[in-house]
């Protein structure tokens, strides 16, 4: 996807805290990847994560999906903000608003997203809650390309945690965070490197890995 020499340019989508994008900022420096987060952008001004990457000096915006009168016309000036960063990919970490299939089809193969459960179990919201009402013994994050069809696309990896007879929501969100930021960096890494391929088959193939799961 990126030409041989050119960072891979990501802009990040956030809603909150933000601190998937933190650590991708932070890993992306540490480990001097090839890779550079161009924009951060939130649809909530409230948004502590903006406040973060501006003081990193990264390029951030905010608009407010409240702004505008459907979701279709919030989407199509996103669209619009996003593409004038000229991202390889754009990433949703934490972004809480589902996008319109036209907005997802602009960026079909670009546009992955991390989701707090092992998909294809537990899409939507209250990921934890659920996992607790089930009873499993494991819960999970999942980071995937993005179909029009929500939480559902092409995996890339997961990571797992194992859930605590006394957890709760919060206990056990926080527990998955940690692995949530591996994953995602372990992603992010990749796809610095060009490793990541979106076959025909709809199937997602990293090359020279033997594994995409990860184990607290
Ligand atoms: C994460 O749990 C992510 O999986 C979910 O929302 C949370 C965002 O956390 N979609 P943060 O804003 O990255 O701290």
């Amino acid at each position: 996807m990126t030409e041989p020499n050119k960072k891979c340019r990501l802009v990040v989508l956030i809603s909150g805290r933000g601190s998937n994008m933190q650590s991708i900022v932070e890993t992306i420096k540490n480990k001097q990847l090839h890779a550079e987060v161009v924009a951060v952008i939130a649809n909530k001004a409230e948004a502590k994560g903006i406040q973060w990457a501006q003081e990193q000096g990264i390029a951030t915006q905010v608009l407010e999906h409240k702004q505008f009168a459907d979701r279709s016309s919030f989407d199509a000036r996103l669209a619009q903000i996003v593409q004038q960063y000229q991202p390889d990919y754009v990433l949703l970490a934490g972004f809480m608003r589902i996008l319109t299939p036209e907005f997802v089809q602009q960026f079909t193969g670009r546009l992955i997203n991390i989701h707090p459960s092992l998909l294809p179990l537990f899409p939507g919201l209250n990921t934890h809650q659920q996992a607790i009402d089930a009873e499993l013994q494991w819960h999970g994050c999942t980071v995937h390309f993005v179909t029009p069809v929500l939480d559902h696309g092409p995996i890339i990896a997961q990571g797992i945690v194992p859930v605590h007879h006394d957890d709760d929501a919060d206990t056990l969100a926080h527990r998955l965070l940690t692995i949530e930021h591996r994953v995602f960096n372990q992603v992010v890494e990749w796809l610095a490197q060009d490793r990541v391929q979106l076959l025909e088959t709809g199937r997602v193939q990293v090359l020279d890995t033997s594994h995409r799961a990860f184990v607290a």
